[in-house]
């Protein structure tokens, strides 16, 4: 059968996941723990990356030449770079650019020298499951997050994205540099560490990818703050709600 690996930067991101793993069997590599058995029936390899371009793009190799998976999922958080996007938004990737590559003047901004690609594109079907995953999932938030949670983060009205998620090794904690990006690239939605390094390793196995992200700062002045109480208090639902109803349908 399918088996989907799963890929997550740090352990908030992840937790919550792994006590619904079912016939566990741990493998350890590189330092990394690799947990395979099944969620919800489904087959899956899960495993903790670690932060940033390096660890994801390593680790997504090691998913691939260690494990037979035939597709392959990132969950976790974004800053927002489109004012519209709230913090407790969800936004799956459609097209992943890595904003930190500037080769220039030898290559044009953000291409990957030599490959004349700087935009990496999700699979349009599993895409489209996601997004089914993911209304499934907001249309009941109540069974994932308590109302009075909801109510403190103001997560009344989740909305869902799709678009163009930038990925670098920096965390981005200033407007000045979101609005230089957005001058850039007018339909940038999010920016992480991670979803374009694991895209680009995806593209060269022809693998099948996905990058979900929720939205817990805006990448402003005050992101460390907001990321870091984000992801202590409601990262982990998110994941497990959405990735719940996508194999469960
Ligand atoms: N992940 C979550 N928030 C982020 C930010 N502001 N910059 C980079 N990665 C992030």
């Amino acid at each position: 059968p399918n088996t989907t690996g799963l890929i997550f930067a740090m352990r908030e991101e992840q937790e919550g996941l792994e006590s619904f793993i079912q016939n566990k069997q741990v493998h350890q590599i590189a330092k990394r723990r690799f947990i395979q058995g099944q969620l919800w029936g489904h087959p899956v390899v899960m495993v903790l990356a670690g932060i940033g371009k390096v660890a994801a793009a390593s680790t997504t190799s090691l998913l691939i030449h260690h494990f037979q998976i035939n597709q392959l999922i990132l969950s976790g958080v974004a800053g927002a770079a489109d004012p519209a996007l709230k913090v407790g938004d969800i936004v799956i990737a459609r097209e992943l650019l890595q904003h930190d590559m500037n080769a220039s003047p030898l290559f044009p901004r953000f291409e990957i020298p030599l490959t004349g690609k700087s935009r990496f594109f999700v699979n349009k079907n599993l895409h489209l499951e996601l997004q089914k995953a993911t209304t499934l999932f907001v249309q009941n938030i109540q069974k994932y997050i308590p109302e009075s949670l909801r109510k403190e983060w103001d997560l009344m009205k989740i909305e869902m994205y799709s678009g163009l998620v930038a990925s670098g090794d920096q965390f981005i904690h200033e407007a000045a540099i979101v609005n230089q990006l957005k001058k850039e690239l007018p339909d940038l939605l999010a920016l992480e560490m991670e979803g374009a390094a694991i895209a680009q390793v995806c593209d060269e196995h022809d693998l099948e990818f996905a990058i979900l992200r929720t939205i817990s700062d805006n990448a402003n002045e005050t992101a460390s703050i907001d990321f870091q109480s984000f992801v202590n208090q409601i990262a982990a639902p998110y994941t497990v709600g959405i990735l719940k109803n996508y194999f469960e349908n």
